[in-house]
């Protein structure tokens, strides 16, 4: 593994950024390769298949650029595909899933709240997660429609309102004191769900705990890039780069590429 070579992360369109603010924010130094592939977005009614086939095509746009580590920045293809992605290539993946275990060991009520893609939710491997958590109730949600109106930049449209308090409403009747947010583009809509969730109710999301492993697993390969200088960052999406170019708010290079 090459030092100097890039992180390259990818997810189904721009929510993967969340992810990657929090890997550049604990490791400046690292180039980066962040693909958005809003194109095929959302992955979450797609087949297991199409995911695996779409993450696939994904890793190896990366890997043809010397990705020396890939994180998957999309709950979707994690909970669908890393297994086979493991299996596909040597370089190391690292996934994000549902923070459902902090959710589930903090809470207090024993009833927690999850908002997700169907292609996550109906995961085995979410499956797997909640079935160790069996003391906590996990008030499951799909997010239908959430994630095209991101891509849109609709965050704060009187739509994705309507849709937040028609998800979130029966969550907060059930008594949750925790909810999840399991897609990586849903930390984008924190300011809106803060508005319809009580004030005790706390939000939680994977980015923070994907970043310190990405760092854990770059160091145990001696994969650090030890370089004092700020690292390169690029961002491709196969689609209109403006909403992306937003919510980087305009700093970094973004090209549009078909991939
Ligand atoms: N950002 C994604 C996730 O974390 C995918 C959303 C989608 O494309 O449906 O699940």
């Amino acid at each position: 593994m090459n030092n100097n070579n890039p992180i390259g992360l990818f997810d189904s369109g721009i929510g993967g950024t969340s992810i990657w603010k929090e890997i550049h924010d604990l490791l400046p130094n690292e180039h980066t390769i962040y693909l958005a592939d809003s194109k095929n977005a959302p992955y979450g009614q797609k087949s297991k298949e199409e995911i695996i086939a779409l993450s696939i095509k994904n890793t190896e746009y990366l890997l043809n650029q010397n990705a020396k580590i890939i994180v998957v920045a999309c709950n979707t293809a994690t909970t669908n595909a890393i297994k086979e992605l493991r299996a596909k290539y040597d370089v190391p993946f690292i996934g994000i899933e549902p923070a459902i275990k902090p959710a589930a060991i903090h809470s207090e009520k024993h009833i927690i709240g999850i908002l997700a893609t169907q292609g996550t939710l109906n995961s085995e491997l979410f499956h797997q997660t909640v079935e160790k958590f069996h003391d906590t109730k996990i008030i499951e949600q799909i997010g239908h429609g959430l994630v095209p109106l991101i891509e849109k930049g609709e965050m704060n449209s009187k739509e994705m309102d309507v849709l937040l308090r028609q998800y979130l409403e029966p969550m907060i009747d059930a008594n949750i004191d925790y909810l999840v947010l399991g897609c990586s583009h849903y930390p984008y809509l924190i300011p809106q769900i803060k508005k319809i969730l009580p004030k005790e109710i706390k939000i939680i999301d994977s980015g923070e705990a994907v970043a310190r492993q990405t760092k854990t697993i770059l160091a145990e390969n001696n994969a650090i890039n030890s370089g004092k200088d700020k690292g390169k960052v690029i961002f491709y999406t196969n689609s209109d780069p403006k909403v992306l170019n937003d919510i980087l708010d305009h700093k970094y290079t973004v090209i549009r590429k078909d991939f």
